[in-house]
C-alpha cells in the first residue's frame, strides 16, 4: 500500500515481516522494510531507490495504485540489492527512465545487476536534479556503509533521503516514528550490524546531515523520522568514543564449569557496580549481542575448550566482535578446559582488528575451585580499575 509522506511524495516500498534473518545473520524480531519513495514534481517524476528483488511485485503494485505511468528518474543512493534489486524491472517498464547515481555506484550497478551503462547518468557531489517544483541535491556519504553510498536532500520539502544511514529494522504500520524508544532500539540493531565498523567515516557524514535544515529523514529501512533530532542524537552517541560502565559477556558452556564461572563473575561485577550483559550463545539473539557491543567498555568471552581450541560458538562470537569493530576498550577471556588447548591464543588471533587492551584471562581446569574464583574476583577488580582510569566510574 502506498502512503503519502508529504504533498507529492509517497512511500511505495515494501514491508517484510516474514524475513527472520538479515544478511542471514542478524535476527529480525520486528521485521524490516525496503523503502522506496515516489517524488512527483511539476515536470518530472523520480523514484528514490527500489526494493529487494523478491518484493518487486509490491513496489509495482504500489506504483500502479498511484496511477504512475511514467518514471523519468530512478535515484539510486546505494547499489546493494535490497535497494537496487528492482531497478532492472523498473527500467524495462519505463524505457525513457534513467538511473541517477554517482560514478562508483554506476560501476557497481552495471556489475551487480547488468544495468546498461547508457541507462545511467552520474552526478557529482553537490549536483542537483530538478523535477520542476522539486529539486534534489546529492551529497556523497562514502562508507555509510559501502564505498559508493550517497544521500540526497529535497530542497523545497527539506527531506533528507538517507538510504541505509539512520535505517531501522522495523516493519512499521505507521509511516513516521510513533514509538521513539522502540525505533531507537531497532535502529541500534541496524547500526550495530551495518554501520558500527565505519564509525569514524560516519562522523564526517553525520556533520553533513547536521548542516542541513531537515524536517524529515526518510531512510530506506524502517519508519521516517518527523522529529529527526532523536536519531541524529542517537547516532552522535553511538559513533562517539565514549563507552559505558558495562561488560558484555558472550559465552557457551559444555559441562557447566564455564557456566559456573560466568555466574560467579557476573555477580562479582554486579557487586562492584559494573553492569553485565551475559549472552548464552546457544540461544542468544546475535542482534542483541551486537546492540550491547555498541556501548560496552569491556568484552569478556567465556569459552570451554573443545578438543584443542575454543568452542565454535565462542569462536563465532569472537569473529563477529572482530568484524563489527566496536569501540570496546578492554577484552578478556574466561573458561574451562579438560586437559590442555590453545583457546586463549586462538581467540586472541580472532580479535586482531580490535584496538583493545587485553586483560589477564582466567582459564581453569575442570570445575572452578577456590583459587579460580579468586582469579575471577581479581579480573573483576582489574575491570573496575580500568573503567575508573578512563573515567566511566
Ligand atoms: Fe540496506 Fe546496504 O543495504
Amino acid at each position: 500500500m502506498s502512503r503519502e509522506l508529504k504533498n507529492g511524495i509517497f512511500f511505495v516500498g515494501a514491508l517484510d515481516r516474514e524475513r527472520t534473518l538479515f544478511d542471514g545473520l542478524i535476527p529480525l524480531p520486528n521485521g524490516t522494510s525496503y523503502n522506496s519513495y515516489l517524488v512527483r514534481g511539476s515536470e518530472k517524476t523520480a523514484l528514490v531507490d527500489t526494493v529487494e528483488p523478491d518484493k518487486t511485485a509490491v513496489l509495482l503494485g504500489n506504483l500502479e495504485e498511484l496511477g504512475v505511468d511514467k518514471i523519468d528518474y530512478i535515484i539510486s543512493h546505494h547499489a546493494e540489492q535490497d535497494h537496487s534489486g528492482a531497478i532492472p524491472e523498473i527500467l524495462a517498464r519505463h524505457p525513457q527512465a534513467q538511473v541517477v547515481t554517482n560514478p562508483k555506484c554506476q560501476k557497481l550497478l552495471m556489475s551487480l545487476l547488468e544495468i546498461d551503462e547508457n541507462r545511467i547518468v552520474t552526478v557529482a557531489d553537490g549536483d542537483t536534479l530538478c523535477l520542476g517544483d522539486k529539486t534534489f541535491r546529492f551529497f556523497y556519504t562514502p562508507w555509510v556503509h559501502w564505498p559508493e553510498t550517497m544521500c540526497s536532500y529535497l530542497e523545497e520539502d527539506k527531506i533528507a533521503f538517507t538510504c541505509d544511514f539512520f535505517g531501522s529494522h522495523l516493519a512499521s504500520d505507521t509511516l513516521f516514528v510513533n514509538n521513539e524508544q522502540q525505533v531507537q532500539n531497532d535502529a541500534k540493531r541496524y547500526f550495530a550490524q551495518i554501520m558500527m565498523p565505519f564509525r569514524m567515516q560516519i562522523r564526517k557524514n553525520l556533520e553533513k546531515i547536521k548542516a542541513l535544515q531537515i524536517d524529515l529523514i526518510a531512510p530506506s529501512h524502517g519508519p521516517a523520522y518527523d522529529k529527526p533530532q532523536m536519531i541524529i542524537d542517537a547516532y552522535s552517541d553511538w559513533i562517539s568514543d565514549s563507552v559505558k560502565n558495562q561488560v558484555v559477556l558472550p559465552y557457551v558452556s559444555m559441562h557447566g564449569s564455564t557456566q559456573k564461572m560466568v555466574d560467579y563473575f557476573s555477580q562479582a561485577l554486579a557487586q562492584r557496580s559494573v553492569a553485565v550483559q551475559a549472552f548464552n550463545l546457544v540461544e542468544a539473539d546475535i542482534g542483541e549481542l551486537a546492540i550491547a557491543l555498541v556501548d560496552a567498555a569491556t568484552v569478556v568471552i567465556g569459552s570451554p575448550t573443545v578438543l584443542t581450541g575454543p568452542h565454535p560458538a565462542a569462536a563465532q562470537a569472537a569473529f563477529l566482535v572482530n568484524l563489527l569493530r566496536p569501540k570496546t576498550k578492554f577484552l578478556s577471556i574466561i573458561g574451562s578446559y579438560g586437559w590442555a588447548g590453545k583457546t586463549v591464543e586462538q581467540l586472541k588471533e580472532m580479535i586482531s582488528r580490535l584496538q583493545v587492551e587485553f586483560l589477564e584471562p582466567v582459564l581453569v581446569q575442570g570445575r572452578p575451585k577456590k583459587q579460580d574464583l579468586e582469579a575471577l574476583d581479581q579480573l573483576a577488580d582489574t575491570i573496575v580499575q580500568k573503567h575508573r582510569e578512563i573515567g566511566i566510574i
